[in-house]
């Protein structure tokens, strides 16, 4: 089944060029989709009108054949990793009440044990629940995004850059949490990881200046890429392209 559906989306902050311009994507349930792209080529802005935090200029976005726009509590079916998690965390927020957010504003059920056991397990030990969120360094506060995200339950969980602060060792703990859930849920990731990108997607969308320019398989993406843009940027992560 079809989960998102973004056709013929564009959007332009300055009415001279589009930062996204004509992006058609098609992503299946429980299916793992990974966007890979330079900075600044539009990554996260498809990201925030998959969340209705942008508005497109034109073009739309459907989840389950239902456009966006019209479905009431889209945020229960769909969270978000931001690339800046204090962009969305309350800084004066502990640990706690900062990962129980998303679930109280929902009026969610939870298990308390169940919330804990996840905090503990992206190694954030249990001194850190009370302390404040702005306190934190920048590799705990994006693995207390990541357990945000995951704490409500969505059927799509789109991360932006969600190991971008983290040393190889939390990389690989974050790494192994999607390794697990992919193939239960429906995961758009952003990422500059390549390999992370290999050992989580199924799908693989390359972005250049606003543009999709090429959706594959990993495999065919890795092994035969067909745009001249996806060899290069594959090279410049000193990936070697199998011929
Ligand atoms: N709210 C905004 N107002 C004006 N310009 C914006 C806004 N949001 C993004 N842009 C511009 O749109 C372009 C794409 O930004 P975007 O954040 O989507 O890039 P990105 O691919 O996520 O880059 P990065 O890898 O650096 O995160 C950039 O040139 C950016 O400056
Ligand atoms: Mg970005």
């Amino acid at each position: 089944m079809t989960l998102i559906k973004i056709e013929h989306l564009y959007k332009s902050f300055d009415k001279k060029h589009y930062v996204l311009e004509d992006i058609n994507l098609e992503i299946f349930s429980n299916e793992s989709f990974c966007l890979v792209g330079p900075s600044g080529c539009g990554k996260s802005t498809i990201a925030k009108s998959m969340l209705r935090f942008i508005k497109p200029d034109s073009g739309n976005i459907y989840f389950k054949g239902k456009d966006i726009y019209a479905i009431k509590d889209y945020q229960k079916y769909v969270s978000f990793v931001p690339q800046d998690p204090m962009s969305s965390i309350n800084p004066r927020f502990n640990v706690l009440d900062a990962v129980l957010e998303p679930i109280r504003i929902m009026s969610l059920a939870f298990n308390t044990d169940d919330v804990l056991n996840n905090i503990l397990r992206l190694g954030l030990k249990e001194e850190l629940l009370h302390k404040k969120v702005r306190d934190l360094s920048g590799g705990e506060r994006q693995r207390v995004a990541i357990i945000r995200a995951f704490t409500t339950k969505p059927e799509l969980i789109i991360a932006d850059e969600p190991t971008s602060s983290l040393d190889a060792i939390h990389k690989n703990t974050i790494a192994s949490l999607f390794s697990e859930i992919k193939g239960s849920k429906t995961l758009f990731l952003i990422t500059h990881d390549i390999k992370f990108a290999q050992k989580i997607c199924d799908k693989i969308g390359i972005m250049h200046d606003g543009k999709l320019i090429e959706i594959g398989g990993k495999d065919d993406i890795f092994k035969s890429p067909r745009h001249s843009f996806t060899k290069k940027l594959l090279d410049s992560y000193s990936l070697k392209c199998e011929e």
